[in-house]
């Protein structure tokens, strides 16, 4: 994410308890007069702009920033539940998928190039070995899976490795690892780290003390 994408958000404020940012996280300016607690549901595809000029100014901006220019790249509810859910996590940013094996391919798809080798928890969510099998070898991306507690990832670092992907907690065994230990390291070796937390609920993370690259929920 580039440093004018960061600013486009608005700041965090300070640490509040998790009921009140669970109350008002994600509510932006409230609009004047009486209104619903909760923003209203919008469901739209096309979007329509005063101007020529405002619709191809919106397209110029979205690369960078989050500006309503389409439907499938998010709509005001959905801003809301993104910004909720980055309040409640301390995050940069968040971006919804439909579902959470989209949003897996996603974060492999858009950091990963022909030549880069990624490394994968062997407690991954089983559909993304078929990912890893069926679209990342095809183009040319190498990949290995590491001990679900992690023991041998610095072993199967290489040169070419451009992401970490992790699962905590694993799925089936509920597998942990050190995450900030992992962190660590990955930033060590100019490593993205991407972590699958779909199976810890955003109120029982204090908040990502350790920054992943990526964090990724169902
Ligand atoms: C850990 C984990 N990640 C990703 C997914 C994929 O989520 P979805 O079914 O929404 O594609 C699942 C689904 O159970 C999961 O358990």
């Amino acid at each position: 994410m580039t440093a004018r994408e960061r600013a486009s958000f608005r700041p965090l404020g300070k640490a509040e308890p998790v009921a009140t940012r669970l109350v008002h996280g994600g509510r932006g300016p409230e609009p004047a007069g009486p209104h619903g607690v909760n923003p209203p549901v919008a469901r739209l595809s096309t979007v329509l702009f005063d101007t020529t000029a405002q619709l191809r100014q919106a397209r110029v901006r979205r690369e960078q920033e989050r500006v309503l220019s389409y439907g499938a790249r998010g709509n005001p509810t959905a801003h809301a539940l993104e910004d909720l859910v980055t309040e409640l996590e301390g995050g940069y940013r968040t971006r919804l998928f439909a579902t959470g094996l989209a949003a897996t391919a996603q974060v492999l798809l858009a950091y990963l190039r022909p030549g880069d080798h990624v490394l994968i928890t062997s407690a991954v969510y089983a559909p993304v070995r078929r990912l890893a099998e069926e679209f990342l070898k095809p183009y040319g991306i190498e990949y290995d899976y590491y001990a679900a507690d992690g023991s041998d990832v610095q072993a199967l670092l290489r040169g070419n490795t451009r992401l970490v992907y992790a699962e905590v907690p694993g799925s089936s065994l509920y597998d942990l690892l050190d995450l900030p230990a992992l962190a660590a390291l990955c930033r060590s070796r100019n490593a993205l780290l991407a972590v699958d937390n779909t199976w810890v609920p955003a109120t029982c993370i204090a908040r990502w003390p350790w920054a992943p690259t990526s964090a990724s929920r169902r």
